[in-house]
């Protein structure tokens, strides 16, 4: 598994069309198949192109429908709002002093606004400063790989050029120099005008989440063959947008068919229109149910967005207190913000723990040291819970039939091909005599007499 990082900018209206889902998003889907994935929505870079408050807003609340929709599965997908892990902008704010000024004079997208009609003295800093806020967004997850455009490998080099500074100026090798994936088959895919990129701007877009006679629209409006007049004419498949198309979202076999067809002259445009547009609306039928379903349940969408901060807070924090140890903000004085890779306050307060009386209790037979609970939460029903305490003297026994402490809040962790739905509270026993050097034997502590399922925080 690749630890994979990748950010999307609400810049345009923040709704997404097809040529961002084959571009982007199906390669991040598939990625996340096979691999631990953290895509966030980039707001806070969004804020050097959109100024105004409003629109702001509802680009933001759009790009996270329009992802979560289009994702659905979240299984091995950390989502959450770069504005929600401040985090990032304090590494960013460190990471300015080892980046040189002629670092980001090369960098495209500040040459291109020069070239435009922009004066130097005008341009925001917040769009200069761009790439060392994503090298900030990388570096923070330990990334191997960044899926991107083309147009942002460079982001890509710029982040990797920061963190090696850094790595020298500190004598660490906290950061690790990440790589841009950017998959080869991904053509640019162009718009319905056959010519350009597709892009809302330039008006040549198939959109996923409109209405459907708003897709209609923009379908039957699609560049096909200007040889051809009648339906008798012989066409042409190549540059043809609706075949480039349908190549994506259509049946193979009923693609060639037309195709074969279409050559000879004997399908109207129109009609292969309709296949495109049925097979549009068929492949993201799945997509537009869900977008309407979170766009009822603002609740729903929130849940899933604290969910995803605080797993990459719990990240984070933990870079952090690796980045203030390195560059010496913490001394003496410290007030003990994360200090060692522990958590933050606010992690420690979603914590939930509750009673849990354990049932059965057995080894796992492919382990040397685990043993599952199987833990009876009352309300919340039951959980199997790993811990791994055979090492230390530990038997299925002392857990059978007792009552113990547990956390049930945490992400399912998988061990030796199990999930362990939470984690038994233990604390800090006596050194071990004969243990492994420093480590403590855990000690259970009993939650007897106290109500099966009760939650203590
Ligand atoms: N600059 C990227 C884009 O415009 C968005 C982005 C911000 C990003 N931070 C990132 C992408 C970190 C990958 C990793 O597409």
């Amino acid at each position: 598994m690749k630890r994979i990082v990748s950010g999307i900018t609400p810049s345009g209206d923040g709704s997404l069309h097809i040529g961002n889902y084959l571009g982007a998003v199906r390669q991040f889907s598939d990625l996340a198949r096979e691999n631990e994935c953290f895509l966030f929505i980039a707001d806070l870079h969004a804020l050097t192109t959109v100024q105004q408050k409003e629109q702001f807003q509802k680009n933001v609340e759009t790009l996270i429908l329009n992802e979560l929709a289009l994702l659905g599965d979240l299984t091995n997908i950390t989502f959450y709002r770069q504005s929600d892990i401040p985090l990032h902008t304090e590494l960013q704010t460190i990471l300015n002093n080892v980046t040189p000024l002629g670092l980001l004079k090369r960098a495209h997208a500040y040459k291109d606004k020069l070239q435009k009609d922009v004066m130097e003295e005008d341009i925001n800093l917040g769009l200069f400063n761009y790439p060392i806020l994503m090298a900030a967004d990388i570096l923070m997850y330990n990334a191997d790989l960044v899926p991107v455009g083309k147009d942002q490998k460079q982001h890509i080099e710029i982040t990797r050029d920061i963190a090696e500074r850094f790595n020298k100026t500190y004598k660490t090798n906290i950061f690790k120099l990440p790589e841009a994936y950017i998959p080869r088959e991904v053509a640019v895919i162009l718009g319905t005008d056959g010519k350009r990129k597709m892009s809302k701007s330039l008006g040549n877009i198939i959109s996923i989440f409109d209405d459907e006679e708003v897709i209609k629209k923009q379908v039957m409006g699609c560049f096909t063959d200007p040889t051809r007049a009648h339906t008798s004419d012989p066409g042409h498949i190549e540059g043809n947008m609706v075949f480039t198309y349908l190549d994506f979202f259509g049946e193979p076999e009923k693609v060639s068919e037309l195709k074969e067809q279409y050559k000879a002259g004997k399908v109207a445009d129109v009609e292969v229109k309709e296949y495109l547009f049925d097979s549009l609306i068929g492949t993201f039928a799945p997509a537009r149910k869900r977008y309407q379903e979170l766009k009822a349940n603002p609740a729903k969408v929130k849940e899933i967005l604290t969910k995803g901060s605080a797993k990459a807070r719990a990240i984070a924090s933990q870079t952090m207190a690796k980045v203030r140890n390195a560059v010496g903000i913490t001394n003496q004085y410290s007030i003990g913000q994360a200090v060692g890779g522990s958590i933050a306050i606010d992690d420690f307060a979603r914590v939930e723990m509750r009673v849990g009386k354990v049932g059965a209790a057995e080894n796992v037979e492919k382990s040397e040291k685990l043993i599952r609970l199987h833990v009876d939460f009352g309300e919340i029903g039951k959980r199997i819970i790993l811990t791994g305490v055979r090492g230390y003297g530990y038997t299925p026994d002392d857990f059978t039939g007792k009552q113990f402490f547990f956390v049930v809040n945490l992400e399912p962790r998988k061990m030796m091909g199990e999930e362990s739905q939470g984690m038994i509270i233990a604390v800090d026993g006596l050194e071990l005599p004969f243990g492994q050097h420093g480590t403590k034997k855990p000690i259970f502590v009993s939650a007897k007499d106290l109500p099966v399922g009760a939650k203590i925080r």
